[in-house]
């Protein structure tokens, strides 16, 4: 999927990846990005039907909230966020000027990797000195598409001039005996996730500073 027609069809029914159902992964980046949102003028790229501009941002001073999806953009302003304003845009087209923090959460890996170097690049110019948080799969790859290792990522953002402050771990692959143990305990207690080996990690967190 890329294009808006693409995604508006994909959205024909509601909540189509389930994450209403996902609230352990609300908990985590709840907790894993309070301190960043609190108060701050927020950019958030893939909204999507607005669930996480509900569930994470909702103490950020302000939220842009854009979607490349009319479809979603209508059910996230049925919400009435009072913080959150939703715009129908291709990230790519978007202005990422004059935010605290632009969060790109699950939505990168639908751009091609030309379009994601020229993303990162688009940070890099016009949200200098700032901060950007992404989620991502660290896979590498699936049957359905290509994603970043950590490595590959971590070169890019040294290659676009920008500094990691640090990284962590929301959730495991999903197979074997050692990582359904490891998601089990990992629901107890969410810290437990960052302890766990790389080769066990499906997606990870990073927090970037801009230069
Ligand atoms: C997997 S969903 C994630 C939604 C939300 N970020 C979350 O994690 O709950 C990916 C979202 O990215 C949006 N998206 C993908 N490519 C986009 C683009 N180029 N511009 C704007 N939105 C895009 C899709 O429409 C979809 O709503």
């Amino acid at each position: 999927m890329r294009t808006a027609v693409e995604f508006d069809q994909f959205y024909a029914k509601p909540d189509p990846w389930k994450l209403s159902h996902a609230s352990f992964r609300d908990r985590v980046f709840r907790r894993l990005l309070r301190e960043t949102v609190r108060g701050r003028y927020i950019l958030e790229l893939g909204c999507g039907e607005g669930h996480l501009t509900a569930a994470v941002f909702g103490d950020a001073k302000s939220v842009t909230a854009v979607d490349i999806s009319s479809v979603a953009i209508d059910r996230a302003k049925a919400r009435g966020l009072p913080n959150a304003t939703f715009k129908i845009s291709d990230f790519l087209e978007t202005s990422f000027k004059g935010f605290d923090v632009i969060a790109a959460l699950e939505c990168i890996y639908y751009l091609s990797p030309e379009e994601q170097d020229a993303f990162f690049a688009k940070i890099a110019r016009e949200h200098a000195g700032k901060v950007f948080v992404m989620s991502a799969p660290i896979i590498g790859e699936n049957k359905f598409r290509r994603y970043f290792t950590h490595s590959e990522l971590m070169a890019v953002f040294s290659r676009h001039g920008m500094t990691v402050e640090r990284f962590h771990n929301l959730n495991v692959s999903r197979t074997g005996f050692p990582t359904t143990a490891a998601t089990a305990a990992a629901r107890i207690a969410p810290i437990v996730l960052d302890w766990l080996p790389e080769a066990t990690i499906y997606q990870r967190l990073y927090k970037v500073l801009t230069r």
